[in-house]
């Protein structure tokens, strides 16, 4: 069964103004469709297009040589996006509350110093990347980044909350400044999807 991008589940339009409707149309419907066809099409007729996508970015050791780089590259592009749209709404912004917020004051000392912490991170990614915060294999919350399409998941962390920092996601609206899209993108996070990430990453 061939691997499908999830349709956003908002209006191009509804991030307004934070994030522009141009950018979220080029974003999903070329970017990320675009990863997901070339994951298909590096998994096709091998025994790999059976696994889940998560399963292929965990055992990436695992894989063949000759499709290791193909999925780190498509298949992280596949899972980073299905994780990054829900994590967006229009009604979005404001703080965390929950136990996703309780463990990320206790982590992190406040939301402010979250929010700094996650910030520094997005915009010193030198180059294409993403921001994440993820649940640890010990359950404790760390923030990083990733170059380019790498996923958390292969080295063993869960990510509840991820920032696209590719030129892809901002340049139309923000042109150079990452760090306008950042802050943007503080009042969009849908607080309630990272407690179900959180959550989900907790419980398994
Ligand atoms: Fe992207």
């Amino acid at each position: 069964m061939a691997f499908t991008t999830p349709d956003l589940p908002y209006t191009y339009s509804a991030l307004e103004p934070h994030i522009d409707a141009k950018t979220m149309e080029i974003h999903h419907d070329k970017h990320h469709v675009g990863y997901t066809t070339k994951l298909n099409a590096a998994v096709e007729g091998t025994e790999y297009e059976q696994w889940s996508v998560e399963q292929l970015l965990k055992r990436l050791g695992d894989l063949p040589a000759k499709l290791q780089t193909p999925v780190r590259n498509a298949g992280g592009g596949h899972y980073n996006h299905a994780l990054f749209w829900p994590l967006l709404s229009a009604s979005g912004g404001g703080e965390p509350t929950g136990e996703a917020g309780k463990a990320i004051n206790k982590s992190f000392g406040s939301f402010s110093s979250f929010k700094d912490k996650f910030s520094a991170a997005a915009t010193g990614r030198f180059g294409s990347g993403w921001a994440w915060l993820v649940v640890k294999s010990d359950r404790t919350l760390a923030i990083y980044s990733t170059a380019n399409q790498d996923s958390p998941l292969s080295q063993g962390d869960t990510p509840v909350l991820g920032l696209d920092v590719w030129e892809h996601a901002y340049y139309l609206n923000y042109q150079n400044r990452r760090a306008a899209y950042i802050d943007a993108f503080f009042s969009v996070i849908d607080w309630e999807q990272v407690e179900a990430n959180y959550s989900a990453a907790i419980g398994s």
